[in-house]
């Protein structure tokens, strides 16, 4: 397992690259054929694999920080339940219940010891257990023991909760997360705080991704928001196993060269992305706060919902900080909604122009290349 790097460590090697005008890069530029994007058969193929087969991250802990505790949401066609039990345990359930699969739950979040089924009122616990058949006596037989709620494999860590969507599969966080875990464990996610949440359509789950995965755009694309922010197409890329850290430069980062490293409070000159495979994106812009994002694929090649939930490092009480925390998430729903997916919208319907049979990830785009060949190697193409 890779060992995690310290700020320092990141913070220098970006600052050789804002003295050099480099960036990390790819050995080569990577040939992508469009039919990447399109392929109804290999949609299906990845969907069916990465996102059904293999951990994700479903929730953050401090979504549900309390025993009974719950989000019901639908992910990718499943309904899921997720609850934290009396014993502190989070579960992760499909929102389905036993007896003739009603709908248990509606859409949602919010506190409550049971569940209770609106078809004909059985109730399960918040660890999922069946605890009440309502007119038992006239039912017959039925083991209630074997009629808990259907739990789907999940883990809780570096302050997400992971899980897989298909009941039976073995997750091994440790395995799956690499050296991605301590990076993770340095936000200290645990002591965040919930700004705002809110669902974003999008393009096709690549397009989408794509657009997470590079800095490259960032001084065209965002140059009333981020751009202000950050250094565009300087890159510090570093791989865990499947996941990635995308390191870039803040506009301060200069200031570096008439400091002695000793000195240096090294991550108030980055900004990072951590970027864990397949779907979940954090991204610290501005200090303090963070945006997380999940990228659901939709149920075709060319729609994606992605869930933007927005995090203070702590509640914000006083008028300024109540405003600083809505100038940040306005200015990631503008950057995101209103520059990055009206941008993917325009690549999606232009993919089937015939214009292009292939795209050209350059060298400075070395995070999209190596999530597209993850792609590829995970879903067996
Ligand atoms: S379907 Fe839930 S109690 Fe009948
Ligand atoms: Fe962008």
């Amino acid at each position: 397992m890779k060992r995690s790097n310290t700020a320092t460590e990141f913070a220098r090697r970006a600052l050789s690259h804002l003295n050099a005008g480099t960036t990390d890069q790819a050995p080569d530029v990577m040939v992508l054929p469009v039919s990447t994007y399109l392929d109804k058969d290999r949609f299906e193929r990845e969907f069916e694999t990465i996102f059904f087969r293999h951990p994700q991250a479903l929730l953050l802990s401090i979504e549900i920080p309390n025993p009974g505790d719950f989000v019901a949401r639908t992910v990718m066609t499943k309904p899921i339940l997720a609850v934290r039990g009396k014993d502190g345990k989070a579960r992760v359930f499909l929102n389905v219940c036993r007896h003739r699969g009603a709908k248990l739950c509606q859409d949602g979040k919010g506190n409550q010891p049971r569940f209770v089924c609106p078809y004909h009122s059985w109730s399960y616990d918040s660890a999922g257990k069946l605890v009440g058949m309502n007119g038992r006596n006239k039912f017959g037989d039925a083991d209630p023991s074997e009629l808990g709620l259907t739990e789907l494999p999940s883990a809780e860590a570096a302050g997400v909760i992971w899980t897989i969507l298909t009941p039976g599969e073995t997750l091994d966080i440790d395995a799956w997360l690499d050296g991605m875990r301590g990076e993770l464990e340095k936000l200290e996610l645990d002591g965040w705080h919930i700004v705002d949440q809110r669902p974003l359509p999008g393009p096709g789950w690549k397009v989408t991704m794509d657009g997470y995965l590079e800095a490259y755009h960032h001084d065209s694309v965002h140059a009333n928001t981020l751009s202000k922010h950050t250094i565009g197409n300087l890159l510090v890329h570093e791989v865990y196993g499947h996941h990635q850290l995308l390191t870039m430069g803040r506009r301060n980062l200069d200031e570096l060269n008439r400091k002695p490293e000793s000195e240096w409070e090294a991550e108030t000159y980055i900004r990072q992305i951590h970027c864990v495979f397949p779907n979940f994106q954090l991204s610290g812009i501005r200090g303090g706060h963070c945006l997380v994002s999940q990228i659901l694929p939709g149920t075709t090649p060319e729609d994606s919902v992605t869930i933007q939930t927005i995090l203070a490092s702590k509640k914000p009480e006083t008028p300024e900080e109540i405003a600083d925390s809505e100038a940040f998430s306005r200015m990631a729903l503008v950057a995101v909604g209103e520059e990055d997916y009206p941008i993917g919208f325009g690549i999606q319907k232009g993919l089937r122009s015939g214009a292009n049979d292939h795209f050209l990830i350059g060298r400075n785009e070395p995070g999209i290349q190596h999530y597209h060949r993850t792609v590829a190697e995970l879903a067996g193409a």
